[in-house]
């Protein structure tokens, strides 16, 4: 057994691993500016733009799990300095901290938007970046310090780039914004011709992934893909199979792209991930298909839609 630090480990992929690594055994530290209580953790409430708040939470730990960022590409469009310094001045912190406490391992959770519009599909790992938001340039620029850090201090990382996660999450997203608009009746809007296809992967597959991340020695400096092409739907997919799950009376409506609320220029049309790389050194395998994942987020949002509020996302 070992001790872990996670940071954001009250978010949604946060929450989710740090629960599973608790209940494997380990010892926990969670990070976060929230303050999410998860049983048999030790959490401290900061932030890694703080190098004592991280000082602090590392502690003792031989692994760091670093979930902590501005995530998502409406909110680097509307924070985009807290963006900049989130997910790259806090980065470099906790590679900073990391060498200091001569971790063993830095396991970085990147994202499938540093690929923008794909070439080819499904994206390989070796794929060119062309991130098309600040987002997706910083987590770039995670990934390339990661590198550096590692060559000049002999840290080893683990590199996992993720690809749309959905869970218990902020009402921001797709799948959220879908569930919540279809419980309560309300008509789901599509932007464009709704034939942009994601490959959806549910938490509880990416946790599987961050585990292996951590411990399998084949994945000591290496980068993979984390997702679920099973997940594979258009967007209209999506919105059919959360009404028909949810039972719900919404009307599905095409919207336009437009300037402010969802500019056309940074959509990404067709994304799907080759996990190839994953399966065969990791034993990587996602077991939840999209059907039972829905189900399970859109039961868990019917006892908690109150909570839910409107996202705040007006001008993006
Ligand atoms: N959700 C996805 O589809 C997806 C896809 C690709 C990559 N990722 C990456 O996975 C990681 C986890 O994402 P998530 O979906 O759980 O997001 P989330 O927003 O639910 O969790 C992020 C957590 O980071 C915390 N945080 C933010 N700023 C912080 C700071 N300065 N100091 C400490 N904590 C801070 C937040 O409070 C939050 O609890 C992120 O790095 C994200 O970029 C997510």
């Amino acid at each position: 057994m070992v001790k872990i630090l996670v940071t954001g480990g009250s978010g949604m992929v946060g929450a989710a691993l740090v629960e599973k690594l608790v209940k494997d055994g380990h010892e926990v530290n969670m990070l976060d500016i929230h303050d999410v209580k998860i049983e048999g953790t030790n959490y401290i409430q900061g932030t890694i733009l703080s190098p004592m708040d991280i000082d602090k939470a590392m502690d003792g730990c031989e692994y760091v799990v670093h979930l902590a960022a501005t995530v998502g590409v409406d909110r680097s469009l509307k924070a985009p300095l807290e963006c900049l310094d989130v997910n790259v001045l806090g980065t470099r912190n906790m590679l900073e901290a990391s060498v200091k406490n001569d971790i063993k391992r830095f396991v970085f959770s990147s994202s499938s938007e540093i690929y923008g519009e794909p070439r080819e599909l499904p994206i390989l790992e070796t794929a060119d970046y062309s991130p098309k938001s600040e987002y997706g340039a910083s987590k770039v620029i995670g990934e390339e310090y990661i590198k550096a850090y590692s060559k000049k201090y002999n840290l080893d990382y683990t590199i996992l780039r993720f690809f749309n996660v959905y869970g218990e999450q902020r009402n921001e997203f797709v799948v959220p914004l879908f569930i919540t608009a279809a419980l309560k009746n309300e008509t789901l809007k599509l932007f464009g011709d709704g034939q942009q296809t994601r490959a959806f992967c549910y938490v509880d597959d990416i946790v599987q992934g961050i585990c292996k991340g951590i411990f399998e020695e084949k994945a000591k400096n290496e980068i993979f893909n984390i997702g679920n092409p099973g997940g594979e739907v258009s967007m209209e997919q999506l919105a059919q199979k959360i009404v028909e799950i949810s039972g719900s009376q919404s009307k599905i409506e095409h919207v336009e792209f437009g300037d402010k609320i969802r500019g056309k220029w940074r959509e990404v049309f067709k994304r799907v991930p080759e996990i190839k790389k994953a399966q065969e050194k990791l034993g990587y395998e996602p077991k939840w298909t999209i059907e039972d994942g829905l189900k399970a987020v859109i039961d868990y949002y019917k006892e908690n839609l109150d909570k839910y509020v409107e996202p705040d996302m007006q001008g993006i």
